[in-house]
């Protein structure tokens, strides 16, 4: 009964400015960027994820809303358990799922929906109890000696049969509760695959496979790619000879590396499968994420075989209706996993991240210099301070930027600004036109020794905050600077002339209008030879050049 009260409000609430004269959300492009377009605008996620359980009960979620718009959220990611909606076969109970989304909308909040099916972080915790219980229908991947891993293979019909069906019934339920409302806006399919703790499936039907042909779509893809392909997929077919047609020992020789080739097509096979089922009975637009490789690991010794920047060629042909590849970005080096995860034209998404105070200019600098769709955090409910304020500062320069920031993606006139690591020392530079930005950051500089006029963060012995930022070039000599902790200098490239500043001041953004705060000069432009967005706040300027 209550199950049918929630489902009636769902249908009859017109919450989230119910748009039904406007397509789904869905993907568009606007120069080299991709745009997620809802209700028939250009979307930017300020996201979070919630931890792993946070919804298995929609009364422990509900009071932790009011925290994600005191951050400048405007996404949430959540998990949809599969053993939780189809706890008996063929029975489906969409119950927390119809609570989260009437949650969401009572906080004007839109949804990425992750499928925690098959896999999730490798393993198949999430498979319902009907399904591990009865490893003959459901096999398990096996390891080299044979022993069976908590792991659906992906080379059973049966085990695709059910994860397709069950994600076919979660999106068919969206689109009769959500099609017009569009509260959900993209859908992750699984959840960091990957293949653990041999580089390959072992299992008879994964062996079986193994021995035989490469599939001629793959061989097709490599060949048409050539050019294009990734280093090592390429350097692992040519090392084998670049041989046309073969079993997978013969076409990518006898290594590791080929093992997880040969994984990786059929791990993105069947999720391609699984997201055809789910896009038929709701067209959203899905991706796939990927667990990073810690350096010096070997495939098998990491989760293998999973979206990640290596296979991107081979996910790519095995798994069209795919929308994109995203990295879970834990590690250091940043910048890097984010100019990867751009290759080949692939749109940049960042559904998990570490939710330090990093995060922060993590994301300027991903949405800045990557165009990226969205930026999130992991573990959002439960994040500490300082990395929450920072992240509210953040995110609320990005919702005052929106309008300005989509109306520049894909027209290569925005950059971030981001050290590459604690020892770069070298300025950053950015070059727009004939200007050349020289940016250096702050972050070796205690807050509360580097200028009397700033907001100390910490002390001396406190913690350095973080530093770095966006830039976009609104004009031939105007550009508009968000961020903390950066200086800026000014070149240009003219021959005989000096870059000088003509105006810089402080502002905001008030629905899209621009509101001055401060007019700058003096000590804070540094009589005119810098700009500098302070430590220990966020802030936005913008600046107009001239030449002399
Ligand atoms: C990555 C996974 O995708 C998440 O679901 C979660 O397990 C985090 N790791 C934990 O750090």
């Amino acid at each position: 009964m209550k199950n049918l009260t929630v489902l009636l409000c769902l249908l009859l609430a017109p919450a989230l400015a119910a748009r039904a004269d406007t397509p789904p959300p869905h993907l568009r492009a606007q120069g080299t960027a991709t745009q997620l377009i809802v209700d028939g605008h250009p979307f930017l996620i300020r996201g979070g994820e919630i931890n792993n359980s946070s919804a298995t009960n929609p009364a422990f979620l509900a009071p932790t809303w009011s925290r994600y718009e005191a951050m400048n959220l405007n996404t949430l990611l959540v998990p949809v358990y599969w053993d939780l909606i189809e706890p008996e076969e063929g029975r489906f109970d969409f119950a927390t799922v119809d609570q989260v989304l009437a949650q969401a909308r009572e906080h004007r909040m839109r949804l990425v929906l992750l499928w925690f099916g098959s896999w999730k972080n490798s393993m198949s915790c999430y498979a319902p109890a009907w399904v591990k219980k009865d490893v003959k229908r459901f096999p398990r991947a096996e390891d080299l000696r044979g022993d069976r891993q908590e792991i659906l293979t992906p080379f059973s019909e049966e085990n695709l049969k059910v994860d397709a069906r069950a994600f076919a019934q979660l999106m068919q339920h969206l689109r009769q509760v959500d099609g017009t409302q569009h509260t959900v806006i993209m859908i992750q399919v699984e959840n960091e695959i990957g293949m653990i703790p041999t580089a390959r499936d072992h299992c008879a039907a994964a062996n079986a496979a193994f021995a035989r042909a490469v599939p001629t779509e793959l061989m097709d893809y490599l060949a048409a790619n050539l050019e294009h392909l990734a280093a090592p997929v390429k350097a692992v077919w040519q090392g084998a000879g670049a041989k046309r047609a073969g079993t997978w020992t013969e076409v990518f020789g006898a290594s590791a590396a080929a093992e997880e080739i040969f994984m990786a097509w059929h791990f993105a096979r069947f999720t391609d499968a699984v997201a055809v089922a789910g896009k038929q009975a709701y067209t959203l637009p899905m991706f796939v994420n990927a667990a990073l490789i810690r350096p010096g690991h070997q495939p098998g010794q990491y989760p293998s075989a999973g979206p990640l920047p290596h296979l991107f060629d081979v996910w790519r042909a095995a798994a069209p209706s795919i929308d994109f590849l995203s990295p879970d970005i834990y590690m250091q080096g940043f910048m890097d996993w984010a100019r990867r995860y751009r290759q080949a034209g692939n749109p940049l998404f960042i559904p998990e991240a570490m939710r330090s105070p990093e995060a922060a200019v993590n994301a300027l600098y991903a949405y800045g210099a990557h165009d990226a769709m969205g930026f999130s955090p992991f573990g959002i409910d439960s994040v500490g301070q300082p990395a929450a304020d920072t992240l509210k500062a953040s995110f609320g320069l990005i919702a005052q930027l929106e309008p300005v920031i989509l109306a520049y993606q894909g027209k290569g006139a925005m950059a971030g600004l981001l050290s590459e690591g604690p020892e770069q020392r070298q300025p950053q530079e950015v070059t727009f036109g004939s200007y050349v930005l020289n940016v250096t950051f702050e972050r070796g500089t205690p807050p509360a020794l580097a200028d009397g006029f700033i907001v100390p963060t910490g002390g001396p012995t406190g913690p350095i905050p973080p530093s770095g930022g966006l830039v976009i070039a609104v004009g031939p000599d105007e550009f508009i600077f968000a961020g903390t902790s950066i200086i800026v200098t000014f070149a240009t490239k003219e021959p005989g002339m000096t870059a000088g500043i003509l105006s810089a001041e402080e502002g905001r953004y008030v629905d899209g209008t621009w509101q001055n705060v401060l007019w700058l000069g003096g000590d804070q432009t540094h009589q005119g030879r810098h700009i500098r967005l302070e430590p220990g706040r966020f802030s936005i300027q913008r600046v107009k050049l001239y030449r002399y």
